[in-house]
């Protein structure tokens, strides 16, 4: 038996589980799934999943990773469920789909840092992005970014994480801060912030089944949560404290960080004249790249500052990705650390390619990971952990002995966010199939009335 490692304190841990949820779902994904899906109002939604569904969805993965002590794989025969496997197996599944994609942008924040140095998008950040973002320059830049992340897990966790977290969150967030108020001194600021924070119901009412998955989907990627990414980084938990304020620590720093993003972005778009969510994957680097070159002065070194802080988010993001399937293949397999990352590193590569040569590609691959597997994933998590997992509440329990907070994230697991999740599913795989048979069921049960 290998021995497992484990953190070596309880704010390792939490600082861990930050580098996980604090990433391109932030600072990449955040502002452009709030441009497409209409601002304030998905903002709204956003957050209600973030902390009403994802916040309580959090302590289920705590609960099963730290009663286990193992992968998410073999934690559920570890503790006597082994026929629910299959809810883990989703989510090593999953974490291939995602750092298929997550790496190809990962090398473009990389190529950024190295660009800022040159001034090289400086000119024209439109077509900069668009040179760079797909061909074989991306798949180069994809490979270095793999190389970083195998690294990384190849030498074990522990150090690596909990330093660059040390000094990537503070880093983010003051260089996030300079922006800000940059940004506010911009001509187009009031009508960001305006569109930003101002919802618009109407919208809600018309696009909700396209805002509440979209929602949902943001707010489980953002949050690490559905392929068992926070079971791995618990079950390295070796004492038992209060879960509940390790997770609200997690929740709010991650979404402190999105939400600061928006300030950052809106202001430059609106600026700029351009229609929020209209750049796609390429929004935060045209949008953001432009304004950095138009920065009165140091504008090489806060873009090399400002892009180095988003690699090092998006590689302490990448290690839980990868960190998942390792300790599967260690745990289950007693396959060589070392090994295993070389060889998943090499097959999330070569899953990469077409991402990297097709930016179609990135979509299809982006969509299947937040609207279909992080919430199927998370769905039989909660099934398991509300209804079947007969030792969950004890686990809760421990640090925080007594507390009413156990009962009732109980019943809020067992049947709202249940019903939530499965909705959320509903609606998606409705979608999907009317995208591919223009057979739209909702639609049609809507129509009856
Ligand atoms: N939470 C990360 C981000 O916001 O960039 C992405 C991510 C990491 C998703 C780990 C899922 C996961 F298990």
């Amino acid at each position: 038996m290998i021995k497992r490692e484990s953190w070596a304190t309880r704010l390792g841990f939490i600082l861990a589980a930050v580098g996980s949820a604090v990433g391109l779902g932030n600072v990449w994904r955040f502002p452009f799934q709030v441009g497409q899906e209409g601002g304030a109002a998905f903002l709204l939604i956003y957050l209600f999943f973030v902390f009403l569904i994802g916040f309580p969805a959090m302590l289920v993965e705590f609960v099963i990773g730290r009663g286990s002590k193992r992968n998410p794989i073999g934690a559920f025969k570890k503790i006597g469920y082994e026929k629910w496997k299959f809810a883990g197996a989703i989510g090593v599944f999953t974490g291939f789909v995602i750092m298929a994609f997550y790496s190809v942008v990962g090398g473009w924040v990389f190529r950024y840092a190295g660009a800022s140095i040159t001034g090289a998008y400086f000119a024209e950040p439109a077509v900069y992005f668009s040179s760079i973002s797909t061909g074989y320059g991306a798949l180069l830049f994809h490979a270095v970014f793999m190389l970083f992340v195998g690294g990384i897990v190849y030498f074990g966790v522990r150090r690596g994480i909990e330093l660059a977290v040390k000094f990537m969150v503070p880093s983010i967030v003051a260089l996030l801060a300079l922006l800000g108020i940059y940004a506010s001194t911009l001509p187009g600021a009031f009508e960001g912030y305006a569109w930003y924070l101002s919802p618009d119901f109407s919208v809600l009412a018309q696009n909700w089944t396209s805002i509440l998955p979209a929602a949902a989907g943001q707010a489980f990627f953002t949050l690490s949560l559905g392929m068992g990414a926070l079971i791995t980084y618990s079950s390295y938990m070796n004492k038992d404290d209060n879960l509940a304020v390790d997770g609200a620590s997690i929740v709010g720093a991650d979404t402190f960080i999105a939400v600061l993003v928006g300030f950052v972005v809106f202001p430059i778009i609106f600026t700029m004249g351009a229609v929020p969510g209209e750049g796609g994957p390429g929004e935060l680097f045209v949008g953001l790249g432009g304004a950095i070159a138009e920065l009165p002065f140091g504008a090489n070194a806060f873009g090399l500052l400002f892009f180095l802080a988003v690699f090092i988010a998006a590689v302490s993001s990448s290690i839980s990705i990868l960190e998942t399937i390792v300790s599967w293949l260690i745990d289950n397999f007693e396959i060589d650390r070392k090994v295993a990352s070389v060889g998943i590193s090499s097959l999330i590569f070569l899953a990469g390619i077409p991402v990297a040569l097709d930016m179609n590609w990135l979509t299809i691959f982006d969509d299947l990971a937040a609207l279909i597997l992080l919430p199927l994933g998370m769905f039989f998590l909660v099934l398991f952990v509300g209804w079947f997992y007969k030792e969950a509440t004890e686990e809760l329990s421990k640090g925080m002995e007594g507390s009413r907070i156990v009962k009732i994230w109980l019943w809020h697991v067992r049947i709202p966010i249940l019903i939530i999740i499965g909705m959320v599913l509903v609606i998606n795989f409705n979608s999907y199939i009317a995208e591919y048979t223009g057979i739209d069921f909702i639609e049609y049960v809507l129509s009856i009335f």
